[in-house]
């Protein structure tokens, strides 16, 4: 009798929002090259996004993409578009393995008040609302945050930046509060947390805006590059397990404070 042939490994199937330009790019390149399939979403950078894809197919790797606004506001072709999304996903692939919510907002010119807790802590929620059915046991969901916005509640930003930072800690803690919910589907759940983000366009903004908090957060330790970052996304988009944790890159002068109550 011969040996019983090996499963192959499945490709795990990774969704990545607001993955045409800087950290999600990354991950989404870094999970790409490590045999996921990866799909690129974006809002309005098409060709960014396609450059994205084509970057991972080069390497080996397969991606697409996938236009959605998270917050439906934009939408251009009267289908929901956080819905038409993940119809497209089912279509195509019939599951998720991961699902990385990167994609971010509020310091865009002419946003409304509302707009940051829109994106960052609405859109979040009903983008694992919608991924739910599909999410398979084993997979993982990683919420993408930084430490301006974790730390809120303990340390001064940038005005400019404080709506952004409050609305990205409420999509966190309500992520953590649905981490029981998640298990009980076999979905893990991490919290990503970075320091500012050397060579990131956002971090160019805040430097024209404040270049006073940026010049601070240098003399304080070197910021991580966008590798180094994506590199502990994409560790944790592919970690097995249900387990809910916090990963912190960079900026460890943040964690020498006491954060029992924060974490
Ligand atoms: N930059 C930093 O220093 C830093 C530090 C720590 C943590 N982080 C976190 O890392 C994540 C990525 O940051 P980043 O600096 O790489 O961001 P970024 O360069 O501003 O890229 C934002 C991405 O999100 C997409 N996006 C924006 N609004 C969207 C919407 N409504 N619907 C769908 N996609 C949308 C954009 O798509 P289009 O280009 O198509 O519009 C783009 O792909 C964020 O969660 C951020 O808070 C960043």
């Amino acid at each position: 009798m011969g040996a019983t042939p090996m499963a192959e490994p499945r490709t795990r199937i990774a969704l990545i929002t607001g993955a045409s330009r800087g950290i999600g790019a990354e991950t989404a390149r870094l999970l790409g090259t490590r045999g996921h399939h990866v799909i690129i979403n974006y809002r309005e950078k098409q060709r960014r996004a396609r450059d994205v894809a084509a970057t991972v197919a080069a390497a080996g790797g397969s991606a697409c993409t996938v236009r959605a606004d998270i917050t439906d506001t934009a939408d251009i072709t009267d289908t929901a578009d956080v819905t038409a999304m993940f119809d497209e996903i089912r279509a195509r692939h019939g599951r998720l393995d991961a699902l990385v919510l990167n994609a971010s907002g509020g310091l865009e010119v002419g946003a409304d008040p509302g707009y940051a807790m829109r994106v960052n802590r609405d859109a979040p929620n009903r983008l694992v609302d919608a991924a739910l059915p599909l999410l398979a046991p084993g997979s993982r969901i990683v919420f993408v945050t930084s430490h301006q916005a974790h730390f809120v509640a303990r340390r001064d930003v940038p005005a400019a930046y404080r709506p952004v930072a409050e609305s990205k800690r409420a999509g966190e803690d309500d992520m953590r509060c649905r981490a029981t919910e998640l298990a009980e589907h076999g979905i893990g759940l991490s919290i990503v947390s970075g320091d500012m983000v050397d060579g990131t366009i956002v971090v160019r903004l805040l430097q024209r805006r404040d270049p006073a908090a940026v010049a601070a957060r240098r003399a304080a330790l070197p910021l991580p590059t966008v590798t180094e970052f994506a590199t502990a996304v994409a560790d944790e988009a592919a970690r097995p397990g249900t387990e809910a944790r916090t990963v912190f890159v960079g900026g460890s002068d943040y964690l020498t404070e006491d954060l029992t109550f924060t974490q």
